[in-house]
């Protein structure tokens, strides 16, 4: 979805933009491209992202990284001296790198791999905590919000009757408790057993839902009249969250129908540019099947 979200973007030379998940730096690297006198501030709280990028991206004088969570990207702006920008980008979830990195635990295909999935490693909590001290009630309601998992309940007894013995420890041992909880039918059909799970703990590990909505808001709040937002989402609960973000900003007067002069001062603050969301081409799915469940929703400050 690299050109989609260029063109949503609508990069110009001498605009400022702010990649809020610069990861592997493949969108940042293609916005440099166009900017002359504009700059980008890329932000990651994957310190090895941002190792990676002023490695591979060092060359750009016009690219300032940044560590920090995009939930604190007004913050980072401020320090800045930046009060607005031209084009936000966020490209939500996992990178490749982080999935493809055995010791990051965030893959369900790596047996030994230790339970992790932080993006961030300097904070505390990791999928060990989770899963080893999470009650069942707790696991079973993450896997059902997070995961939209079907047999939240048995996954969750499962995990806490195996951990009386010993603590869950690597990603096998996790992928093994799901296997022997889901019914074989199931397994027949519809994808890995463990990647529902393995979504949602990773959700909560990261508090990737939380805070999103507002964060959007107030970001799309700091672009210049013309700016764009465009948002790259992988699942369905990230995306349903842009959407009606989206929608909330869009929509002008909420007084009820029969208001016969509006009170409530409620004003259309950006325009939606896909009303449907931007789906990747056959051809990046053929070529990429981590690209199947992508959404790409982008709006314009009025
Ligand atoms: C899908 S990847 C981005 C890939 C990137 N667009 C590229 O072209 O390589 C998502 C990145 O966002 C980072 N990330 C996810 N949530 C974040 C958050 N709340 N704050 C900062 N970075 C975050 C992850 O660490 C990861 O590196």
């Amino acid at each position: 979805m690299l050109r989609e979200c260029l063109d949503a973007l609508n990069v110009q030379s001498d605009g400022i933009y702010l990649d809020c998940t610069i990861g592997g730096g493949g969108h940042s690297r293609e916005i440099l491209k166009r900017l002359k006198e504009g700059k980008l501030i890329g932000i990651d709280k994957d310190s090895d992202a941002l190792s990676h990028c002023a490695e591979e991206l060092g060359g750009y004088q016009n690219l300032i990284l940044q560590k920090a969570d995009f939930k604190d990207a007004v913050i980072v702006l401020e320090r800045l001296g930046i009060d607005r920008v031209d084009g936000i980008l966020m490209d939500l979830g996992i990178s490749s790198f982080q999935i493809d990195n055995k010791q990051r635990g965030f893959s369900y295909m790596e047996k030994d791999a230790l339970l992790d999935m932080r993006m961030d490693v300097s904070q505390r909590l990791s999928a060990y905590d989770v899963v080893n001290d999470y009650s069942e009630g707790e696991l079973a309601r993450i896997l059902t919000e997070y995961g939209e998992e079907k047999f939240a309940k048995r996954i969750a007894r499962n995990i806490v009757l195996k951990r009386v013995n010993d603590n869950i420890k690597t990603a096998g041992e996790l992928v093994e408790i799901i296997d022997a909880s889901l019914p074989a039918a199931v397994k027949r059909t519809g994808g890995h057993p463990a990647k529902r799970t393995f979504q949602a703990i990773r959700i909560e590990v990261n508090g990737e839902l939380e805070g999103l909505s507002e964060c959007i808001t107030s970001l799309t709040r700091r672009l210049n009249k013309g700016g764009r937002m465009a948002v790259l989402t992988f699942h369905s609960l990230e995306d349903r969250i842009v959407k009606q973000t989206f929608k909330e900003l869009e929509i002008d007067c909420i007084c009820p129908p029969k208001t016969p002069i509006c009170i409530c001062n409620k004003k259309s603050e950006v325009k939606i540019l896909t009303r449907k969301p931007i789906l990747p081409s056959e051809e990046e799915m053929e070529e990429n099947s981590r690209s199947k469940s992508a959404k790409l929703r982008a709006v314009e400050k009025k």
